[in-house]
Protein backbone atom coordinates (compact mmCIF):
# COMPACT_ATOMS: atom_id res chain seq x y z
CA UNK A 1 0.00 0.00 0.00
CA UNK A 2 1.07 3.42 -1.25
CA UNK A 3 2.36 5.04 2.19
CA UNK A 4 1.69 8.86 1.98
CA UNK A 5 0.50 10.95 4.62
CA UNK A 6 -3.09 12.89 5.00
CA UNK A 7 -0.85 15.72 4.71
CA UNK A 8 0.71 15.24 1.58
CA UNK A 9 -2.37 14.05 0.01
CA UNK A 10 -4.41 17.88 1.21
CA UNK A 11 -1.12 19.86 -0.24
CA UNK A 12 -1.44 17.52 -3.47
CA UNK A 13 -5.15 18.30 -3.97
CA UNK A 14 -4.61 21.71 -3.04
CA UNK A 15 -1.73 22.08 -5.67
CA UNK A 16 -3.93 19.88 -8.48
CA UNK A 17 -6.98 22.37 -8.21
CA UNK A 18 -4.70 25.49 -7.95
CA UNK A 19 -2.73 24.21 -11.05
CA UNK A 20 0.03 25.85 -8.64
CA UNK A 21 2.31 25.59 -6.15
CA UNK A 22 2.62 28.80 -5.25
CA UNK A 23 -1.21 29.29 -5.08
CA UNK A 24 -1.27 25.65 -2.87
CA UNK A 25 1.12 27.44 -0.86
CA UNK A 26 -0.68 30.65 -0.16
CA UNK A 27 -3.97 28.64 0.87
CA UNK A 28 -2.33 26.05 3.03
CA UNK A 29 -0.25 28.77 5.25
CA UNK A 30 2.97 26.84 4.47
CA UNK A 31 5.96 27.98 2.10
CA UNK A 32 6.52 27.17 -1.34
CA UNK A 33 9.50 24.91 -0.37
CA UNK A 34 7.63 23.08 2.00
CA UNK A 35 5.20 21.95 -1.29
CA UNK A 36 7.73 21.48 -3.29
CA UNK A 37 9.53 19.02 -0.99
CA UNK A 38 5.66 17.12 0.04
CA UNK A 39 5.34 16.88 -3.54
CA UNK A 40 8.82 15.50 -4.18
CA UNK A 41 8.22 12.88 -1.78
CA UNK A 42 5.01 12.19 -2.78
CA UNK A 43 5.70 11.41 -6.67
CA UNK A 44 8.68 9.15 -4.92
CA UNK A 45 5.95 7.17 -2.24
CA UNK A 46 3.71 6.77 -5.76
CA UNK A 47 6.83 5.84 -7.76
CA UNK A 48 5.32 8.20 -11.24
CA UNK A 49 5.25 11.80 -12.39
CA UNK A 50 1.71 13.32 -10.49
CA UNK A 51 2.56 16.50 -12.60
CA UNK A 52 4.02 17.76 -15.81
CA UNK A 53 5.22 20.95 -16.69
CA UNK A 54 4.47 22.40 -19.57
CA UNK A 55 5.24 26.56 -20.38
CA UNK A 56 4.63 28.02 -16.81
CA UNK A 57 1.24 25.68 -16.71
CA UNK A 58 1.34 22.70 -14.92
CA UNK A 59 -0.74 20.09 -15.78
CA UNK A 60 -1.56 16.80 -13.83
CA UNK A 61 -0.49 13.70 -15.27
CA UNK A 62 -3.08 10.23 -15.96
CA UNK A 63 -1.53 8.95 -12.95
CA UNK A 64 -2.15 12.47 -10.95
CA UNK A 65 -5.50 12.52 -12.13
CA UNK A 66 -6.32 9.30 -10.84
CA UNK A 67 -5.21 10.48 -7.22
CA UNK A 68 -6.93 13.43 -7.52
CA UNK A 69 -9.88 11.78 -7.73
CA UNK A 70 -8.77 9.67 -4.93
CA UNK A 71 -8.26 12.40 -2.34
CA UNK A 72 -11.89 13.46 -3.33
CA UNK A 73 -13.10 9.97 -2.22
CA UNK A 74 -10.97 10.11 1.13
CA UNK A 75 -11.46 13.59 2.21
CA UNK A 76 -14.95 13.48 1.33
CA UNK A 77 -15.00 10.13 3.92
CA UNK A 78 -13.38 12.04 6.72
CA UNK A 79 -15.30 14.96 6.14
CA UNK A 80 -18.55 12.44 6.55
CA UNK A 81 -17.01 10.47 9.46
CA UNK A 82 -16.11 13.98 11.40
CA UNK A 83 -19.80 15.20 11.01
CA UNK A 84 -21.26 11.83 11.91
CA UNK A 85 -18.84 11.78 15.41
CA UNK A 86 -20.62 15.65 15.85
CA UNK A 87 -23.72 14.58 15.00
CA UNK A 88 -23.42 11.93 17.86
CA UNK A 89 -21.91 14.06 20.52
CA UNK A 90 -25.48 16.44 19.58
CA UNK A 91 -23.80 18.87 17.31
CA UNK A 92 -24.03 19.91 13.59
CA UNK A 93 -19.79 20.22 12.42
CA UNK A 94 -18.10 20.72 8.98
CA UNK A 95 -18.42 21.88 5.89
CA UNK A 96 -21.67 22.00 3.20
CA UNK A 97 -20.30 22.32 -0.43
CA UNK A 98 -23.22 23.95 -2.31
CA UNK A 99 -23.21 25.17 -5.74
CA UNK A 100 -26.33 27.33 -7.12
CA UNK A 101 -27.20 28.60 -10.36
CA UNK A 102 -26.42 33.03 -10.61
CA UNK A 103 -30.28 33.81 -10.04
CA UNK A 104 -30.15 31.85 -6.58
CA UNK A 105 -27.78 33.79 -4.94
CA UNK A 106 -30.96 36.46 -4.48
CA UNK A 107 -32.39 34.35 -1.64
CA UNK A 108 -29.19 31.51 -0.88
CA UNK A 109 -27.28 33.43 1.19
CA UNK A 110 -30.09 34.85 3.31
CA UNK A 111 -30.92 30.85 3.74
CA UNK A 112 -27.74 30.17 4.76
CA UNK A 113 -27.56 32.84 7.09
CA UNK A 114 -30.21 31.49 9.24
CA UNK A 115 -28.95 27.86 8.64
CA UNK A 116 -25.88 29.00 10.10
CA UNK A 117 -27.01 30.83 12.97
CA UNK A 118 -28.74 27.67 14.02
CA UNK A 119 -25.73 26.18 13.21
CA UNK A 120 -22.79 27.96 14.06
CA UNK A 121 -20.45 24.82 13.64
CA UNK A 122 -20.77 24.64 9.96
CA UNK A 123 -19.04 26.76 7.63
CA UNK A 124 -20.31 26.89 3.79
CA UNK A 125 -18.27 26.82 0.41
CA UNK A 126 -20.87 28.08 -2.08
CA UNK A 127 -20.37 28.36 -5.61
CA UNK A 128 -22.37 30.78 -8.01
CA UNK A 129 -21.92 30.03 -11.70
CA UNK A 130 -24.56 29.32 -14.59
CA UNK A 131 -26.36 26.56 -15.17
CA UNK A 132 -23.82 24.46 -17.55
CA UNK A 133 -20.38 24.95 -15.11
CA UNK A 134 -23.31 23.34 -12.68
CA UNK A 135 -24.06 20.81 -14.69
CA UNK A 136 -20.06 20.10 -14.73
CA UNK A 137 -19.65 20.59 -11.48
CA UNK A 138 -22.45 17.45 -10.94
CA UNK A 139 -20.32 15.22 -13.54
CA UNK A 140 -17.24 16.14 -10.78
CA UNK A 141 -19.22 15.47 -8.01
CA UNK A 142 -17.57 18.47 -6.92
CA UNK A 143 -20.76 19.62 -4.42
CA UNK A 144 -23.00 18.00 -1.86
CA UNK A 145 -26.27 20.06 -3.05
CA UNK A 146 -26.98 22.12 -6.27
CA UNK A 147 -29.82 24.88 -6.35
CA UNK A 148 -31.12 25.20 -10.08
CA UNK A 149 -33.88 26.06 -12.13
CA UNK A 150 -33.68 22.73 -14.48
CA UNK A 151 -32.05 19.62 -13.31
CA UNK A 152 -30.31 18.62 -16.39
CA UNK A 153 -31.07 15.53 -18.11
CA UNK A 154 -27.90 13.57 -18.78
CA UNK A 155 -27.01 13.46 -15.32
CA UNK A 156 -28.85 11.14 -12.78
CA UNK A 157 -29.91 13.19 -9.90
CA UNK A 158 -32.62 13.56 -7.31
CA UNK A 159 -34.54 16.91 -7.37
CA UNK A 160 -36.75 18.19 -4.79
CA UNK A 161 -39.11 21.35 -6.17
CA UNK A 162 -38.84 24.37 -3.84
CA UNK A 163 -40.79 27.48 -5.19
CA UNK A 164 -41.39 29.33 -7.96
CA UNK A 165 -38.71 30.67 -10.15
CA UNK A 166 -40.97 33.14 -12.74
CA UNK A 167 -38.70 35.06 -15.35
CA UNK A 168 -40.03 38.45 -16.52
CA UNK A 169 -39.61 40.84 -19.42
CA UNK A 170 -38.02 43.84 -18.01
CA UNK A 171 -37.60 47.63 -19.29
CA UNK A 172 -36.87 50.96 -18.14
CA UNK A 173 -39.83 52.61 -16.41
CA UNK A 174 -39.37 54.99 -19.35
CA UNK A 175 -40.59 52.43 -22.04
CA UNK A 176 -43.09 53.02 -24.44
CA UNK A 177 -44.84 49.49 -23.94
CA UNK A 178 -44.40 50.43 -19.56
CA UNK A 179 -48.04 50.30 -18.15
CA UNK A 180 -49.82 48.85 -21.48
CA UNK A 181 -51.47 45.47 -21.02
CA UNK A 182 -51.30 42.09 -22.38
CA UNK A 183 -48.74 43.39 -25.37
CA UNK A 184 -48.46 40.67 -28.25
CA UNK A 185 -45.06 38.68 -28.06
CA UNK A 186 -44.21 39.75 -31.75
CA UNK A 187 -44.09 43.24 -30.47
CA UNK A 188 -40.38 42.74 -28.72
CA UNK A 189 -38.90 41.90 -32.22
CA UNK A 190 -38.11 45.13 -33.13
CA UNK A 191 -36.49 45.86 -29.52
CA UNK A 192 -33.32 45.69 -28.51
CA UNK A 193 -32.56 43.02 -26.63
CA UNK A 194 -30.11 42.08 -23.49
CA UNK A 195 -29.43 38.74 -23.31
CA UNK A 196 -27.21 36.33 -20.93
CA UNK A 197 -24.50 34.40 -21.96
CA UNK A 198 -24.39 30.73 -23.26
CA UNK A 199 -24.15 28.53 -20.84
CA UNK A 200 -27.00 30.45 -18.81
CA UNK A 201 -30.35 28.49 -18.20
CA UNK A 202 -32.13 31.81 -18.05
CA UNK A 203 -30.89 32.20 -21.93
CA UNK A 204 -31.97 28.63 -23.11
CA UNK A 205 -35.82 29.61 -21.51
CA UNK A 206 -36.10 32.84 -23.40
CA UNK A 207 -34.51 30.95 -26.38
CA UNK A 208 -37.18 28.10 -26.45
CA UNK A 209 -40.24 30.40 -25.62
CA UNK A 210 -38.96 32.41 -28.37
CA UNK A 211 -38.14 29.85 -31.20
CA UNK A 212 -42.13 28.72 -29.92
CA UNK A 213 -43.44 31.86 -30.94
CA UNK A 214 -41.06 32.45 -33.61
CA UNK A 215 -39.64 35.56 -32.71
CA UNK A 216 -36.30 36.80 -33.80
CA UNK A 217 -35.06 39.64 -31.20
CA UNK A 218 -32.27 41.80 -31.97
CA UNK A 219 -29.99 40.96 -29.67
CA UNK A 220 -27.49 44.33 -28.80
CA UNK A 221 -25.71 42.82 -25.96
CA UNK A 222 -24.89 39.71 -24.39
CA UNK A 223 -24.02 40.11 -20.70
CA UNK A 224 -23.08 36.85 -17.94
CA UNK A 225 -24.39 38.96 -14.83
CA UNK A 226 -28.32 39.74 -13.32
CA UNK A 227 -26.86 43.06 -12.18
CA UNK A 228 -24.81 44.20 -15.17
CA UNK A 229 -28.38 43.40 -17.26
CA UNK A 230 -30.25 45.75 -14.63
CA UNK A 231 -27.32 48.21 -14.62
CA UNK A 232 -27.46 48.26 -18.86
CA UNK A 233 -31.51 48.57 -18.71
CA UNK A 234 -31.71 51.29 -16.66
CA UNK A 235 -29.06 52.78 -18.62
CA UNK A 236 -31.62 52.48 -21.58
CA UNK A 237 -29.19 49.53 -23.59
CA UNK A 238 -32.75 47.30 -24.21
CA UNK A 239 -35.10 45.15 -22.68
CA UNK A 240 -34.19 41.72 -20.99
CA UNK A 241 -35.91 38.87 -19.56
CA UNK A 242 -35.07 37.96 -15.36
CA UNK A 243 -36.07 36.30 -12.90
CA UNK A 244 -38.24 37.82 -10.56
CA UNK A 245 -35.60 36.79 -8.31
CA UNK A 246 -33.70 39.86 -9.24
CA UNK A 247 -36.27 42.41 -8.83
CA UNK A 248 -35.28 43.64 -5.22
CA UNK A 249 -36.81 46.56 -3.79
CA UNK A 250 -33.79 48.82 -4.21
CA UNK A 251 -33.73 47.91 -7.95
CA UNK A 252 -36.49 49.90 -8.02
CA UNK A 253 -34.33 53.38 -7.82
CA UNK A 254 -32.52 51.78 -10.88
CA UNK A 255 -36.30 52.84 -12.03
CA UNK A 256 -37.00 49.32 -13.92
CA UNK A 257 -40.45 47.93 -14.57
CA UNK A 258 -41.90 44.97 -16.09
CA UNK A 259 -43.67 44.41 -19.11
CA UNK A 260 -47.24 42.77 -19.57
CA UNK A 261 -46.12 40.97 -22.86
CA UNK A 262 -47.96 37.83 -23.11
CA UNK A 263 -46.07 34.56 -22.90
CA UNK A 264 -44.70 36.18 -19.80
CA UNK A 265 -44.13 35.26 -17.09
CA UNK A 266 -41.99 32.29 -17.99
CA UNK A 267 -43.14 29.48 -15.23
CA UNK A 268 -40.01 27.97 -13.69
CA UNK A 269 -39.45 26.18 -10.17
CA UNK A 270 -36.20 25.96 -8.51
CA UNK A 271 -35.09 22.73 -7.26
CA UNK A 272 -32.35 21.35 -4.97
CA UNK A 273 -30.72 18.21 -6.06
CA UNK A 274 -27.91 15.96 -5.29
CA UNK A 275 -26.54 13.14 -7.33
CA UNK A 276 -28.26 10.18 -7.10
CA UNK A 277 -27.02 7.80 -5.53
CA UNK A 278 -24.85 10.17 -3.43
CA UNK A 279 -24.80 9.38 0.72
CA UNK A 280 -25.20 13.02 2.15
CA UNK A 281 -23.31 13.94 4.47
CA UNK A 282 -25.33 14.98 7.83
CA UNK A 283 -24.72 18.28 7.25
CA UNK A 284 -26.06 18.56 3.66
CA UNK A 285 -29.21 16.61 4.69
CA UNK A 286 -29.91 18.72 7.64
CA UNK A 287 -29.85 21.91 4.67
CA UNK A 288 -31.74 20.13 2.30
CA UNK A 289 -34.33 19.69 5.25
CA UNK A 290 -34.05 23.27 6.13
CA UNK A 291 -34.10 25.04 2.85
CA UNK A 292 -37.37 22.74 1.95
CA UNK A 293 -38.92 23.80 5.22
CA UNK A 294 -37.72 27.58 4.91
CA UNK A 295 -38.61 27.90 1.45
CA UNK A 296 -42.30 27.11 1.99
CA UNK A 297 -42.54 29.77 4.18
CA UNK A 298 -40.86 32.66 2.09
CA UNK A 299 -42.42 35.21 0.43
CA UNK A 300 -40.31 36.57 -1.91
CA UNK A 301 -42.64 39.07 -3.18
CA UNK A 302 -42.03 41.48 -0.28
CA UNK A 303 -38.64 42.00 -1.98
CA UNK A 304 -39.60 42.72 -5.14
CA UNK A 305 -40.37 45.86 -7.29
CA UNK A 306 -43.92 46.98 -8.40
P1 LIG B 1 -28.56 30.89 -15.12
O1 LIG B 1 -29.59 30.03 -14.32
O2 LIG B 1 -27.84 31.74 -14.12
O3 LIG B 1 -27.68 29.84 -15.75
O4 LIG B 1 -29.32 31.69 -16.14
C1 LIG B 1 -30.83 30.47 -13.93
C2 LIG B 1 -31.84 29.43 -14.30
O5 LIG B 1 -31.46 28.31 -14.72
O6 LIG B 1 -33.02 29.75 -14.16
Amino acid sequence: MIQATLHQLRVFQTVASHGSFTKAAEELFITQPTVSSQMKQLTQTVGMPLFEQIGKQLHLTDVGRELLATCQKVFEQLDRFEMIVADIKGTKQGRLRLAVVTTAKYFVPRILGHFCQKYPKVDVALEVTNHQNITRRMLENQDDLYILSQPPEDVPVCSEALMNNPLVLVANKNHPLAGKKNIPIKRIRDEAFIMREQGSGTRQAVQQLFAKHKIYVNVRLELNSNEAIKQAIAGGLGISVLSEHTLYRESSELELTTLDVQGFPIQRQWYVSYLDGKQLSVIAQAFLEYIQEYTQKMDITSHLVS
